[in-house]
């Protein structure tokens, strides 16, 4: 029998990372079909990890770019359903809540293929967020839920989403716990010249904290009102919001401004942090991995955990609140595991498995998705698998 088929779909930087984890656990279970969507393309955000990270170069390659939410995610699905049509998977399997994810859950439900999601669960319960519509509308057309924390489990339980939901652990914990040795922290920090404990990390690519220039301009006061040094990785997005709002006189000398950095790279100045400060999902809870504590610039968090054990704070980005945070940051007193023991991988790919071997006796998706098609796109009978 043919190996089922599995096509993944990543195209941001935190997709490449988790797919560092999971790519490996699918190829155990089936052959996957790499589709990057091109929504990132800055050597800096994608090609660098794939060389950093040793995944396996994308088979298909959509190159979309950047663009408007509607049109970006309107190029994606189109490609993507085009490229169901020709590689016929038995799953689409799509990470995280980006306009990537929307996308490759989309094309699939369209085409009555079944869809594994990486990261269900997750809310910060603010709709005005690209990122919580993106969760939700995955989850709810998603066959396999693989959670990382029993809270994405109870938040699909509240939402009627009980089938099919996998609490694996956190794909990025395995990775993290992989990654660094004494020796190459200790290199990084030579390189950029700060100790353990010695500085804050920052990083900021939200729309909500970067397209208002009040909100940026308070985040880098409250950064400025620092005497130690602040590694701000900026996202190109971040970068070229300071120069187009005329921010730069914000930048003080203890802020060192640079652009994004790789994975190793920006974990280990997250765990040699004194505090991150940070809008991003992923360093809200690398910092908890290292139990560092953490400032969250946004009104919400997803990793509610994180807050609720005491070792990550919500300041918006209100300046008062964020140097109040950065100067006393928040300490739990307990650091249980929430992310799992570091197999979340070996979980998943267990649990994608058994239900690939449970749809290996059904009809089969291509002739589904074929069937799904409108006329005008079906491919001639000529030439088609029986
Ligand atoms: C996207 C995701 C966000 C995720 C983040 C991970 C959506 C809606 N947003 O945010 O959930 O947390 O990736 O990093 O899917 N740009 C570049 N170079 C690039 C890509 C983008 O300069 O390679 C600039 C462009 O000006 C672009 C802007 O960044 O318009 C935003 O890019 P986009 O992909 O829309 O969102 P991100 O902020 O990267
Ligand atoms: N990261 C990185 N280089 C940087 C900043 C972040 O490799 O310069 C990593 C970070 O360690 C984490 C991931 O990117 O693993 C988080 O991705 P991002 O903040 O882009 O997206 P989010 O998690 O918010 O969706």
């Amino acid at each position: 029998m043919d190996s089922p088929v599995v096509l993944s779909v990543v195209g941001n930087r935190p997709q490449y990372i988790k797919a560092a984890i999971v790519s490996g656990a699918v190829r155990v279970v089936a052959r996957e079909v790499l589709l990057d969507t091109g929504q990132h393309y800055d050597r800096e955000l994608a090609g660098d990890f794939y060389d950093e990270l040793d995944l396996p170069r994308p088979d298909i390659d959509l190159g979309v770019g950047s663009a408007g939410h509607a049109r970006q995610t309107a190029a994606m699905l189109t490609g993507i359903a085009d490229a169901i049509v020709a590689v016929a998977p038995d799953v689409v399997l799509v990470y995280g809540d980006t306009n990537s994810t929307l996308a490759g859950a989309l094309a699939a439900a369209k085409l009555n293929v079944p869809i594994a999601h990486v990261e269900a669960g997750l809310r910060s319960f603010d709709r005005r967020m690209p990122e919580e519509v993106n969760r939700v509308l995955t989850d709810h057309v998603s066959s396999l839920l693989f959670c990382p924390t029993a809270a994405a489990v109870a938040n699909l339980a509240r939402e009627g989403i009980v089938t099919g939901v996998v609490q694996t652990g956190d794909v990025m914990f395995d990775l993290a716990m992989a990654t660094l040795t004494p020796e190459r922290e200790e290199a990084v920090l030579e390189r950029y010249g700060v100790r353990p404990g010695g500085y804050v990390l920052a990083t900021a690519h939200r729309p909500a904290t970067t397209d208002e220039p009040a909100r940026l301009a308070a985040v880098l006061a409250g950064l400025g009102a620092l005497s130690e040094t602040v590694l701000f990785l900026a996202h190109p997005r971040t970068a070229a919001s300071i120069d187009r709002h005329g921010l730069a006189g914000l930048v003080t000398p203890n802020i060192r401004l640079s652009g994004p950095v790789g994975y190793a790279e920006s974990l280990a100045l997250v765990k040699n942090a004194r505090v991150v400060a940070t809008d991003s999902g992923g360093l809200q809870k690398e910092a908890y991995f290292f139990a560092v504590p953490c400032v969250t610039m946004r009104d919400s968090s997803e990793w509610v955990e994180t807050i609720e054990s005491g070792w990550n704070v919500l300041v918006g980005t209100d300046r008062e609140a964020l140097a109040a945070a950065l100067a006393d940051p928040p300490r739990g007193a307990r650091h249980p595991a929430f992310y799992g023991r570091g197999d979340a991988g070996r979980r998943l790919g267990a649990a994608l498995g058994a239900f690939l071997a449970r749809i290996a006796v059904g009809e089969g998706s291509p002739g589904r998705a074929v069937e799904a098609l409108h006329p005008s796109e079906r491919p001639s009978d000529e030439g088609r698998a029986e």
